[in-house]
């Protein structure tokens, strides 16, 4: 334990150098290739990270949130008083986890609709549970000492996908429909810039300041629409799930911002989980 608190300390000194570039408002359009100098000292940052994130995912702060998330998985809960663990169907059977994640966005036919993981627990809670959905939409990412239930349980079902391969299934027509759907909305420019995500995620090696921009449109880049997710962020230091990254680039792309758990979002990670199937998922992780 002591290891992880000074791990945790280390995350957070770290989290202020790293968030004086990650959180730089973007005053210009997405993505000019920077001078030469800038360049280096930008690869310069960026190894440092990755070297500092091997570190620290040893003994990794998502795990804190994964204990969280089982209890909240195995208690019974909410107005009709049941348990996620004995209630919940993530696509593989009810209380079934092992291997959940890696195959989630997935075509459910109790609800003839694909889902992702934090949509599909969300349900759970709302038809099992007796949860409210506009209760669970209210505040449904971190901050400061704040974490989302929604946050600790996708990061606990993440968990048991530990390397595992990615492998979402495209057999229903639904599923091939929604990847269609997501490659569309991935593809769709609008809005005050005329951005769309490829505009940002659609080339290799474009960057912001000292942030990578992956190519989302290549399996090389897809994976990391996966690797990491549910992640400890270390600006901010809060773990935050991909409904936060998939907000927080609406945001950038100067979108309105998409409900909480909404289809386009499982549309989204359905295209990006899709490109990226066949590649090992390491489990939850650290994003700076
Ligand atoms: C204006 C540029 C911009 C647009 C437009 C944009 N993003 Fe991003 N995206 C970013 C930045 C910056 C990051 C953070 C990269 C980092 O932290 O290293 C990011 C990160 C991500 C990540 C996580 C990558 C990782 O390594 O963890 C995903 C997934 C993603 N974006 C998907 C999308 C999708 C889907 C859209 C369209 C809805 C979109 N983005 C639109 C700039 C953009």
């Amino acid at each position: 334990m002591k290891k992880r608190i000074g791990a945790l300390m280390a995350a957070a000194a770290m989290s202020a150098a790293f968030a004086a570039h990650a959180q730089q408002p973007m005053k210009q359009p997405a993505a000019k290739a920077p001078a030469k100098a800038t360049q280096k000292a930008t690869d310069a940052t960026t190894a440092d990270f990755e070297k500092f994130r091997d570190v620290l995912e040893e003994d990794n702060p998502a795990e804190l949130f994964e204990a969280k998330g089982e209890e909240l998985w195995k208690a019974k809960r909410g107005p009709k008083n049941v348990s996620l663990a004995e209630t919940c169907d993530l696509g593989l059977g009810v209380g079934k986890l092992k291997g959940a994640y890696v195959q989630l966005p997935r075509y459910f036919a109790d609800v003839d609709a694909v889902m992702d993981a934090e949509r599909r627990i969300a349900h759970c809670m709302v038809t099992h549970q007796g949860f409210k959905a506009e209760d669970l939409a209210k505040k449904p990412f971190s901050s400061g000492n704040y974490t989302p239930e929604l946050v600790s349980l996708t990061t606990y079902v993440a968990g048991h996908s530990r390397k595992m391969k990615i492998a979402i299934p495209q057999k229903h027509p639904k599923e091939k429909e929604t990847y269609q759907i997501g490659k569309e909305i991935f593809a769709y420019r609008a809005g005050p810039w005329d951005f769309s995500c490829s505009t940002c995620h659609g080339e290799d090696g474009k960057r912001i300041r000292t942030q990578n921009l992956p190519n989302l449109s290549t399996p090389e880049g897809a994976i990391r629409a996966f690797q990491g997710w549910p992640g400890y962020r270390m600006t901010g230091g809060v773990m935050h799930t991909l409904q936060w990254r998939m907000n927080d680039c609406f945001r950038q792309q100067r979108f309105p911002e998409p409900n909480y758990v909404s289809p386009s979002i499982t549309a989204l990670l359905s295209y990006m989980g899709v490109n990226a199937n066949g590649q090992m998922y390491k489990g939850p992780g650290i994003k700076r």
